[in-house]
């Protein structure tokens, strides 16, 4: 092996490659607007850092999919993301990283960043050991949801209820109309019942509720949103992995795109996100969306 130290022009050329690298956006993914709640831990987090979102709307709720769909879908998306020049990607839903991230990352070349339910802080902040997971069937009955439970919830009762209707609450732009008021009302209450002081929001479409909740049951609940602890795991990998973008010149808009026509995710991201940004439509094919019936698959 040559211990020759690189000429100049050899030092400025690797110097200019790793500074593209840098510049490159981090993908954030999930079945619909969901993810949106990570992406603005994200922004808050790293301001330098460029974003591209993609919105499966077409295909949501994955939580009343199944298993392939889901990873199908996910590993599309994901190669679609690395074809935009994504230098990493976050799976900004619980229901594809519970499904399908051990596959994704096996087949993808970039750094993956999961999202779990945050089990692990509400076992540590409980004081009356009882506490709610709100979260999609589909987490709810995964492997990996079961070995979290097993791992940190020992001497914590934690009350599972899926949140049927409420991803498409969310998807229509719905936060807090009398009747998401009733359903969410309908899921908070046994556990008040069965003295939970904690509620995991194990959905990220679901941190987009808080002022609702927070007005439906005051501070009876405490709520878990991981979005934050997701943005620094980011930050963490990009730092592994020397991605990080270059400091003190913040990044342009997040660039938006859909599979549907994008029109909500427009108005989410204006009224929640305060972004006045345009949404792409996009066509993302996989084999299960291949077919002419593929939206009933
Ligand atoms: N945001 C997704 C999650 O965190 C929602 C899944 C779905 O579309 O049902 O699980």
């Amino acid at each position: 092996m040559s211990t020759e130290t690189p000429s100049p022009s050899v030092r400025t050329v690797s110097a200019d490659l790793n500074a593209q690298a840098n510049a490159a956006p981090v993908g954030i993914f999930d079945s619909g607007l969901g993810g949106l709640s990570v992406l603005r831990a994200v922004r808050a987090q790293l301001p330098d850092e460029a974003l591209l979102y993609v919105a499966d709307s077409l295909y949501a709720p994955y939580g009343e999919r199944d298993d392939d769909f889901i990873a199908d879908r996910t590993l599309a998306i994901g190669e679609w993301l690395v074809k935009q020049g994504a230098k990493a990607l976050v799976v900004a839903c619980n229901t594809a990283t519970a499904q399908s991230i051990a596959l994704v990352r096996e087949k993808l070349s970039i750094p993956l960043i999961g999202v779990e339910p945050g089990i692990k802080p509400a076992a540590l902040q409980s004081k009356t050991r009882v506490a709610g997971v709100l979260a999609t069937q589909v987490t709810l009955r995964s492997a990996r949801f079961q070995a979290l439970l097993d791992r940190y919830a020992a001497d914590c009762r934690f009350l599972c209820q899926p949140g049927h209707g409420l991803v498409q609450a969310v998807e229509r732009c719905d936060v807090g109309s009398a009747e998401l008021r009733a359903l969410l009302r309908s899921y908070l209450e046994p556990m008040l019942d069965a003295g939970a002081d904690t509620l995991v929001l194990g959905c990220t479409h679901y941190p987009f509720f808080d002022a609702t909740i927070r007005d439906l049951v005051g501070d009876r609940l405490t709520l878990i949103d991981t979005s934050v602890a997701i943005a620094r795991q980011l930050e963490r990998v990009l730092d592994q992995h020397g991605l990080r973008a270059a400091t003190g010149i913040p990044a342009a808009l997040p660039r938006f795109y859909s599979t549907d026509d994008g029109q909500h995710q427009k108005q989410l991201a204006a009224t929640l996100l305060h972004l006045d940004a345009e949404v792409t439509q996009v066509v993302i094919p996989s084999r299960r969306t291949a077919a002419p019936d593929s939206q009933a698959a």
